[in-house]
């Protein structure tokens, strides 16, 4: 059976690599809709080799879509994601609009695919955040384990995460430094070009910001489990593409880093990058960058605690971290659509 799938933000940097993940898995696409504003409907895009046009997303009628996979920002997925789920179309929404709505499933493959029935609720699966996706895909194995009770994560975060604006602002900014030229800074609350800055999305009363406040509210949902303690510190770096993870855990039982390490070797989606002796571990230009795996180095046992153990965890945010992950629920999804 073939569907008929609309990619909302298809102009965007997780749109278009949307677009081209449905075509790398073959995914039965019957007709293809990409959409954007008006700004850029009319452009053409290519598919399965065929150009398509690129539509505009206030005029589309989602009756004609079976799937819309969307990725244009909260406010367009609050607006017309409701639009698309009481024509039937099954929204698989890329933003954080709906990730903390009850009845609304929030899903990483790996980890609870079975969420995924839940579609019915409303027509509308979330995708959880790109740090909250990579870093579950490696501890949930360990969590199914030895039961993790405290995560402590920073993030390292690269600037594709806030879309085509934050690529061209590291070009930019980049080539104005390297040739004594004045700074332009939007995208960012300061410049990112050689630079780190602490903050991610808003900051709320807590004192979090609302990116950390993402890793603990999805984390709890996913691992359908409120009683992990996530401590997290979010931070923007000058990376194109992936994001990296300190990630420290306190287990319930002891676990050792071969052990670890063992269960990871067997784990979806983890590809195990750690022989510190050869100077191999993952970084996120270098590995993650377009390709799929999350990948795991660093694995050694907290000199500080007991129980607890040291990860390093890197992934591509465009791909694992948004549209793979949004692919591979809908991969999901039809294997319960052909069903029906
Ligand atoms: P457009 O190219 O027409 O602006 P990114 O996350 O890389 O910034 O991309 C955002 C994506 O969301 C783009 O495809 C953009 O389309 C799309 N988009 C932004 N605002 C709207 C809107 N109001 N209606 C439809 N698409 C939108």
């Amino acid at each position: 059976q073939k569907y008929n799938v609309a990619v909302v933000g298809a102009t965007g940097a997780v749109g278009k690599t949307m677009l081209d993940i449905l075509q790398e898995r073959q995914f039965p696409v019957a007709k293809i809709f990409p959409l954007a504003s008006e700004r850029s409907a009319g452009e053409t895009i290519d598919f399965n080799k065929q150009e398509v046009m690129v539509g505009n997303l206030a005029d589309f009628d989602f009756s004609q879509a079976d799937i819309a996979l969307f990725s244009a920002g909260g406010g367009v997925s609050a607006e017309y994601a409701p639009k698309a789920a009481s024509a039937r179309c099954v929204v698989i929404d890329n933003t954080s609009y709906f990730r903390n709505e009850q009845d609304i499933p929030l899903v990483v493959p790996e980890v609870n695919p079975q969420a995924i029935g839940e579609y019915t609720n409303s027509y509308i699966i979330a995708n959880p955040n790109c740090s909250t996706i990579q870093m579950l895909v490696a501890l949930a194995p360990i969590h199914r384990a030895v039961g993790i009770t405290r995560i402590n994560v920073a993030t390292y975060q690269s600037v594709s995460g806030a879309g085509n604006k934050g690529i061209d602002e590291l070009s930019e900014q980049t080539r104005s430094l390297l040739n004594f030229k004045p700074l332009k800074t939007s995208a960012f609350s300061q410049q990112i070009a050689f630079n780190v800055i602490p903050q991610i999305d808003q900051f709320q009363d807590n004192g979090y910001t609302r990116e950390e406040m993402k890793m603990v509210w999805e984390t709890h949902k996913i691992l359908a489990d409120s009683s992990i303690r996530v401590n997290p510190t979010c931070v923007r770096v000058p990376v194109f593409y992936g994001h990296a993870e300190a990630v420290h855990i306190e287990t319930r039982d002891k676990i050792t880093a071969a052990e670890a390490s063992q269960i990871l070797s067997q784990s979806p989606g983890v590809q195990l990058m750690d022989q510190p002796g050869q100077l191999e571990y993952p970084s996120p230009a270098v590995h993650a960058a377009g390709n799929d795996p999350v990948f795991v180095g660093r694995i050694r046992e907290d000199i500080s605690h007991e129980k607890g153990l040291n990860l390093w965890i890197v992934s591509d945010n465009i791909r694992k971290g948004a549209a793979l992950n949004s692919v591979q629920i809908a991969e999901n999804l039809i294997k319960i659509l052909d069903k029906e």
